[in-house]
């Protein structure tokens, strides 16, 4: 079983998705990979995403997700914290929803807003802009990928849940689907 996380940046996708291994591994007694897609291409470009969109602009780094996601195919057992544009470009969002369970951690904006003021530095989308210019990109660029997220198998409502309590609701939608 592969799970795929999707949702906004700063979402909590990589937070949920470490936890989620534990928890699936314990249930199932077998051991699931998680992999952090961002860390991955990391990894395996030996280059950080503020490298990758600095020297090789956005649309390359978007080439390259694809690659990796389709590279990711034949990975059995693992929960897979996606980045938050990955199913928004190209046919990820087919990748994803042929080749894995997809659940959205939806967030409004106001949330993520307010988590990402704090957490921008990595993330060259939003590094740069200023409180104003945050807000109003967030709110635009969420509209505009809402459609694709929506598209996963399952989304789980997390602006107030703990991590824990998102977990066990994952684990609840995904119980079927072994
Ligand atoms: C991006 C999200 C980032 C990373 C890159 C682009 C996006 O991942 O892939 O900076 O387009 O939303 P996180 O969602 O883990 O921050």
């Amino acid at each position: 079983m592969k799970v795929f996380l999707i949702g906004y940046m700063g979402s909590g996708k990589s937070t949920v998705g470490k936890r989620l291994v534990e928890k699936l591994s314990r249930r199932d007694e077998t051991n699931f990979d998680f992999i952090d897609f961002d860390k991955l291409i990391e990894k395996e470009t030996g280059k950080t995403i503020t490298e990758i969109f600095d020297s090789d602009g956005e649309e390359k780094f978007r080439l390259l997700e694809h690659e990796y996601l389709k590279k990711l195919l034949n990975k059995e057992n693992a929960v897979i914290s996606l980045g938050g544009g990955t199913p928004c470009f190209h046919n990820n969002i087919q990748v994803i929803n042929n080749n894995g369970i997809s659940v959205y951690l939806e967030m409004s904006s106001d949330s993520l807003i307010n988590r990402l003021s704090k957490a921008k530095n990595k993330r060259p989308l939003i590094r740069d802009l200023n409180e104003v210019d945050l807000k109003s990109f967030i709110e635009a660029n969420l509209e505009k990928r809402k459609p694709v997220y929506q598209k996963a198998n399952h989304i789980i409502q997390s602006d107030q849940l703990s991590t824990d309590v998102i977990i066990e609701k994952i684990m609840k939608v995904i119980k079927k689907e072994k």
